[in-house]
């Protein structure tokens, strides 16, 4: 019998359950494949006692609908920088990549599927050198992998923010305001482009152009007329200024990659106070909304057929891989190629083309 683990590690992405789905449904149509999943991440693994879990075809049926992930997941720690308390209570991380890889083999398990983002698909390729046979299985809702035509989870983040934008467009027309809305989006704005572009917003600042308030003041202005008037802003969590940097900070938890991003939304409300705007003004910010529930169909099938491809790239050992969709294909790539370049918003992306041509302020 061989076997397979799975990992789902990062941020939790609507449709990771469908990949785990079609991972098993396809390795139960092979006689002699068994499929276990890591409880968290590679902590499940990592764990003593080890937390390890069989996924036949009954422990997935009907879970390609639910949010979230039934293997849990984190973005913390990892095989290369596990956390250990120290004797004066400080915290430390320790490489235990080497004794994972070991661990592995006597569990007797074959081959990797790790689905996560680009942060840990370098994970991947630096346990893919140390000699793990392991294939990538992309998942962001920011879209930020250029090694992809998309990601699974970005279109249902995308639908969520353009609900919150259609709401928002009627509040703010009714009470003459500036409404702002903060979405994800780190160091790529595509949830935040194509929500203003389906939400009919006004104004969209995005992480990869930093915006200059005054432009800024001139759309929402040209918006009112003796006071009365309307206008909506999406904003990117991972915007800023051209004067400052992002709005983030440290966090507490101990082993967490990122800086914590929130906030950019009420800077900018007071910065269009500075300057002088004396319309009313709300923020809010969309947070985890767009992580969480049901994913939309068009999710659902990318992660199906990210998670057959997978389990096809295992048995044809194509290791040291990434699952990717070049439209209409779904192929693979080298991680090494998966993890190289971002997928950026440039200013002559397609979408901005259209933006642009619809009238959107980006505040340049
Ligand atoms: O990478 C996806 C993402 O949604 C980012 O846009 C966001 O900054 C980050 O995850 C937040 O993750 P968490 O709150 O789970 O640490």
């Amino acid at each position: 019998m061989k076997r397979v683990m799975i990992v789902t590690g990062g941020g939790d992405c609507p449709g990771l359950n469908a990949v785990i789905r079609a991972v098993v449904n396809r390795a139960s149509q092979e006689k002699d494949w068994e499929v276990v999943g890591s409880i968290e991440a590679f902590n499940g693994i990592l764990r003593e006692p080890t937390e390890i879990v069989v996924l036949d075809e009954a422990a997935v049926r009907g879970i390609h609908y639910q949010g979230g992930t039934i293997l849990q997941t984190t973005n913390k720690g990892g095989p290369f920088e596990w956390p250990v308390k120290q004797k004066d209570g400080s915290w430390t991380t320790v490489d235990r990549s080497d004794e994972m890889i070991r661990k592995i083999g006597y569990l007797g398990i074959d081959a990797v599927i790790n689905i996560d983002g680009d942060g840990s698909q370098r994970i991947s390729q630096a346990l893919y050198e140390k000699g793990l046979n392991i294939v990538g299985v992309p998942k962001t809702i920011d879209n930020d992998l250029s090694a992809t035509d998309s990601t699974f989870g970005f279109q249902t983040a995308v639908q969520i923010a353009t609900e919150a934008v259609d709401k928002l467009v009627t509040t703010a027309a009714s009470h003459n305001r500036v409404q702002i809305l903060e979405v994800m989006g780190r160091d790529a704005g595509w949830i935040a482009l194509n929500a203003a572009v389906a939400g009919g917003a006004e104004i969209c600042l995005l992480p990869e152009f930093p915006y200059n308030i005054n432009n800024v003041m001139e759309k929402i202005e040209s918006r009112f007329r003796k006071g009365r008037g309307f206008i909506n802003i999406v904003i990117s969590e991972g915007a800023r200024n051209v004067n400052g940097d992002c709005v983030a900070r440290e966090s507490n938890e101990v082993g967490y990659r990122n800086r914590m991003l929130s906030g950019v939304g009420f800077q900018l409300e007071k910065e269009l106070i500075s300057a002088g705007c004396e319309h009313s003004i709300r923020t809010t910010v969309l947070g985890h909304l767009q992580r969480g529930g049901v994913p939309i169909a068009y999710d659902r099938v990318l992660a199906s057929q990210f998670g057959v491809k997978a389990f096809e790239l295992v048995l044809e050992e194509k290791f040291g891989t990434m699952v990717s969709y070049r439209h209409p294909n779904i192929t693979y790539v080298t991680l090494q190629e998966a993890i190289s370049t971002p997928n950026l918003v440039t200013y002559d992306t397609a979408l901005m083309k259209t933006a642009r041509g619809l009238g959107i302020c980006f505040g340049m």
